[in-house]
């Protein structure tokens, strides 16, 4: 596999954002992968909305196409909720995180690597990602930052979803939303966007520039590892 990136934390933490800004500016394939848990939970909302089978779930999880997932009526709190909700389910996991695992090695040569933003991307999709990052924020600042991109949502409400994701997530029993070993932890409460863009920047431009032969990464399993 190629240079890896991986970033996780809460709801609202920020990481969609960086990872967006790192895929730009180190040109590197970039994949949410909450886009899939949200895309399953899309299907099991088609499929009727009561779907807790561990059967039909993983059949639902075999239908999300990682290259043709548009964002389109996927960022409501409906689906994230949902979503969080089939996440505990193991099968399902299962397949969905072996679709982010063959998106990681699947990159062409005009990429220079690839980066995943999520919950549990450097705990278990890519452990051996080059780059950890573990983005996270006070909840207060998280609920503010939700409520302002979804505007016809109420405070109270965006509180009450972060608050019960973030449950189900740090708790579950499969892949918790946890900081991976070797993560670098940043903290964007007291941060606004430009500044939390500049310092993931900072840290992925040090992993690049510790790693020797990049032009060559291509043919290694992980870059850093190699040191
Ligand atoms: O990141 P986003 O808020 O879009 O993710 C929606 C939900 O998908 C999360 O609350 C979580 O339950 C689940 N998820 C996960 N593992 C990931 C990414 C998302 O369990 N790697």
């Amino acid at each position: 596999m190629s240079f890896s990136v991986a970033i996780d934390g809460p709801a609202g933490a920020g990481k969609g954002t960086i990872a967006r800004y790192i895929s730009e500016k180190f040109n590197l394939k970039h994949l949410d992968t909450g886009l899939l848990y949200r895309e399953a939970a899309r299907l099991v909302i088609e499929d009727g909305g009561t779907t807790l089978d561990v059967v039909r779930l993983e059949e639902i999880a075999q239908k999300v196409d990682t290259h043709h997932i548009t964002e389109e009526n996927l960022r409501t709190e409906e689906v994230a909720s949902v979503a969080s909700q089939i996440a505990v389910v193991p099968s399902l996991r299962r397949v969905l995180t072996q679709k982010m695992r063959d998106f990681s090695n699947d990159i062409t040569p005009d990429y220079q690597g690839v980066v995943l933003d999520g919950r549990d991307v450097g705990t278990v999709i890519l452990p051996q990602a080059d780059v950890k990052i573990y983005v996270t924020a006070d909840e207060q600042v998280r609920v503010l930052r939700r409520t302002k991109e979804l505007e016809s949502v109420a405070m109270q409400e965006i509180l009450e979803g972060i608050k019960a994701r973030d449950a189900r997530d740090g708790n579950r029993q499969t892949a918790p939303l946890q900081v991976a070993d070797g993560a670098i932890v940043l903290d964007t409460t007291f941060l606004d966007i430009k500044e939390v863009c500049e310092k993931a920047a900072e840290i992925v431009e040090n992993a690049l520039s510790d790693c020797e032969g990049i032009d060559n990464m291509s043919k290694t399993s992980s870059c850093l590892s190699k040191k």
